[in-house]
């Protein structure tokens, strides 16, 4: 016999079906509750609702766990890649090395641009916000690759997935090329996923660059932690588009969009943003968290707190100790990794905080490591919208695939005017 949850509603009693997850989450499912009874669940923000059912991402934000397709980001953080990780998020398993070269593959064949989309970027200011110049060129993809469109079969899918991933970092380091006045440089074919990046961002045609090798190694780390996060604001945005029918190029620059808010995928801005005013003002770390505390100020620790996370954010965990030894394998000293770890020693230990359950999430520490690394800051959120390129992928294609799930639609409660007369404009006043 299914678990029911029993609702009274004045003097009608209704079943509600409970729907149990893998990980024993539970839910009520309110699918017929208007039907039957006329009432809608009214939720702000959807903090209590689930939006779908799904098997990608695990999130257990009361104890902090976080798994992709089952296995602890821990473990991938440890041993996987960002490819490889992408394979899994968007096919489920992890990739035999048959299905891994054959991915790797088709991520070189499709990492050029076409060169008339080079051209879309001179239309563009040099000082355009990137995240702007990126959805309007993912979404301006839609007009190159017209085949892409319909997606019938595994074979189609696979090939629009691999052209998004391969050429997102195309677009990414193109526009930053072009904002500085620099020449396009192409992606190479010998180089892998992160190390092509970071060739198209800083190379020369004079000159190679040749990064350390444990920069690409952080920076495919940095890209691999953001890869999904279950029904967060951005994969929301593109399931939600995806559920109307529309393109898979369409949804991830709509993606792209929701991601851009500081309070967001911005954020990881935002918090450098607040340690180099910390030090230019001479502030003392416990000045700032008095003004920090004083809610009249309306400042926040940026890279502190989480809609979902009630304790640290296993990513902030491996950001940071990747972030010291990268500082100190290279014998680099940033004063803001100092001041970063001087903010959270002081703020885990303040009343504040550990009564609203505040810890670091993942964008506390990973605007130092994109520093150390070179990446200038405005292209900060650009970077988790690379990493979270196959997250988007496989919510987008799971809510079309595999949930069909029907156009989402919410309802609301209406408080506005109730029915009035219109007012010709010479009687208004
Ligand atoms: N600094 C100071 N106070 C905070 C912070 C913070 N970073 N975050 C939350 N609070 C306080 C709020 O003022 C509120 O206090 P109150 O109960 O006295 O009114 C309480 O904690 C709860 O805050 P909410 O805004 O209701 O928490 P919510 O879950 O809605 O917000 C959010 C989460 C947006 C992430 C918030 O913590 C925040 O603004 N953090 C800073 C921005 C940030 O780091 N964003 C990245 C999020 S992670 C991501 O998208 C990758």
């Amino acid at each position: 016999m299914p678990e029911t949850a029993r609702l009274q509603l004045g003097d009608k009693a209704i079943d509600l079906p409970i729907v149990v997850g893998t990980e024993n989450e539970r839910a009520l499912d309110i699918g017929a509750l208007r039907a039957q009874t006329g009432y809608i669940t009214l939720d702000e923000g959807y903090r209590n609702t689930g939006s779908c059912q799904s098997a990608i991402t695990f999130i257990d934000g009361e104890e902090g766990i976080l798994r992709y397709r089952g296995i602890p980001i821990e473990q991938m953080a440890e041993h996987s890649s960002f490819i490889e990780t992408a394979y899994l998020l968007i096919w489920g398993e992890l990739p035999t090395e048959n299905q891994f070269n054959t991915f790797s593959d088709l991520l070189t064949k499709h990492q050029n641009l076409h060169e008339d989309i080079r051209h879309h970027f001179d239309l563009f200011p040099s000082n355009s916000p990137p995240m702007a110049v990126l959805s309007a060129v993912l979404n301006a993809l839609s007009c190159f690759h017209p085949e892409m469109l319909e997606i019938e079969d595994d074979n189609s899918f696979q090939e629009a997935a691999a052209r998004i991933m391969a050429k997102v970092r195309t677009i990414a380091a193109y526009s930053y090329r072009h904002a500085n006045g620099f020449p396009t440089i192409y992606p190479h074919p010998d180089k892998k996923y992160t190390a092509n990046f970071l060739h198209m961002m800083f190379s020369q045609p004079y000159k190679e660059y040749e990064p350390d090798p444990e920069l690409v190694k952080a920076l495919d780390l940095i890209l691999l932690l953001h890869a999904d996060h279950e029904q967060n604001c951005s994969a929301s945005t593109v399931r939600m588009v995806g559920s109307s029918g529309a393109n898979l190029f369409a949804s991830v620059a709509a993606g792209v969009c929701a991601l851009w808010g500081p309070l967001h995928g911005g954020a990881n801005v935002a918090v450098v943003d607040m340690l180099e005013e910390i030090r230019a003002a001479g502030m003392s770390v416990k000045e700032f968290m008095q003004q920090v505390k004083n809610k009249k100020n309306g400042i926040r620790l940026m890279g502190f707190g989480h809609p979902v996370y009630k304790n640290f954010d296993p990513r902030s965990r491996i950001i940071k100790k990747t972030c010291e030894n990268v500082l100190a394998r290279l014998h680099l000293k940033d004063p803001l990794l100092e001041l970063a770890e001087e903010l959270e020693a002081t703020a885990l230990q303040d009343e504040y905080f550990v009564q609203r359950k505040l810890y670091p999430n993942v964008d506390f520490y990973s605007g130092v490591i994109l520093r150390a690394i070179g990446i200038p800051h405005s292209m900060f959120t650009v970077m988790f919208a690379i990493g979270r390129m196959p997250g988007w992928i496989a919510q987008w294609q799971e809510g079309r695939f595999v949930s069909k799930s029907r156009i989402h639609r919410p309802r609301q409660i209406y408080t506005g005017p109730t029915q009035r007369v219109y007012t010709p404009i010479d009687k208004r006043g």
